[in-house]
């Protein structure tokens, strides 16, 4: 297992030296049919009057969500999470989902990223039904379109921050040269530029989940899907954390759903809607 393990290591390390050397870390995803992207906006600057508009009328919806039901059914009993819940959320707009511990937040995320599949209705990403879609083109629209930020970083502890950030680009087969600028480009802008080759365990649990955020973001995603990012670092570190996944967000016109339990964080963004009974509701 070990061996597997150092291999692909040293597979994405040699690749990210020598952009000549073809790569396979994980399985590259064959492109598929064409899925209609919004090509990213560039990136503009914090006074931008745009800023200050994510929810005008004019701007695009991103992640749409109609009558969605997840039910679980264990032993018989009939488990019913989410019952005919809709979400619109636009090009840029930042929204908070709170809700008590098991109300179905991580639950909605996951339907959201195409992660797992509702019992019933419809998710569209960027003009595409994700759930109506075959493995394949999921993975590539989730590849191209979501970036997943989770209350634990998941990051693969035997790769560099610059690999991990990079991870969704080698994925996507692109050209290594590329993404080793591009790595370290976000991991800068996340101020870890002196900690590029650091491995998870010789980083911070700040550091580490603002490698999460560079990983997430790196593809120039239309959508981030944050569960809990902060919810495991103390308060300066969750400040520092937040800031800086809403910066980026901004700077990069970035949508976000970020599901937390702090009212104070979920305060700083566009909306916050509370999921209880299944349903989202506005928060009062
Ligand atoms: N695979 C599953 N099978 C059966 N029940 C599940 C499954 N996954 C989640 N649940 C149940 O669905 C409910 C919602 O879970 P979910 O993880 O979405 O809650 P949450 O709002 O994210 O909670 P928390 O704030 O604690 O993270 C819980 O009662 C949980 O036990
Ligand atoms: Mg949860």
């Amino acid at each position: 297992m070990n061996n597997v393990v150092d291999h692909s290591s040293n597979l994405v390390q040699k690749a990210l030296v020598s952009p000549v050397t073809p790569v396979t870390p994980v399985t590259p995803v064959t492109p598929v049919t064409p899925v209609t992207l919004i090509t990213p906006a560039p990136p503009f600057s914090d006074t931008d009057p745009k800023f200050n508009d994510a929810n005008s009328a004019s701007k695009p919806i991103i992640l749409e969500c109609k009558n969605l039901d997840k039910e679980y059914i264990d032993a018989n009993v009939r488990l019913k999470i989410l019952s005919n819940l809709s979400l619109s959320v636009k090009l840029g707009e930042q929204v908070a989902i709170m809700g008590r511990s098991g109300s179905g937040k991580t639950t909605l995320l996951q339907m959201l990223g195409g992660l797992d599949s509702p019992s019933a209705g419809e998710v569209w990403i960027n003009g595409q039904n994700i759930h109506a879609l075959n493995e394949q083109q999921r993975c590539q629209l989730r590849n191209q379109s979501i970036g997943y930020i989770y209350q634990f970083h998941h990051l693969l502890p035997e790769f560099t921050a610059l690999e991990n950030a990079a991870m969704p680009l080698l994925i996507a087969n692109e050209d290594l040269k590329k993404v080793k600028e591009k790595a370290e480009d976000i991991l800068e802008q996340v101020g870890l530029k002196d900690r590029l080759k650091h491995k998870p365990g010789e980083m911070s649990g700040g550091e580490r989940q603002r490698v999460a955020i560079a990983r997430a973001l790196i593809n120039n995603p239309v959508c981030i899907l944050a569960d809990e990012p902060t919810g495991n670092l103390d308060d300066e570190n969750a400040d520092q954390v937040f800031e800086v996944l809403c910066q980026l967000n901004r700077r990069l016109q970035t949508s976000i759903i970020l599901v937390t339990h702090d009212s104070d964080l979920a305060a700083k963004l566009d909306r916050t809607l509370i999921l209880q009974g299944g349903q989202l509701q506005t928060s009062a």
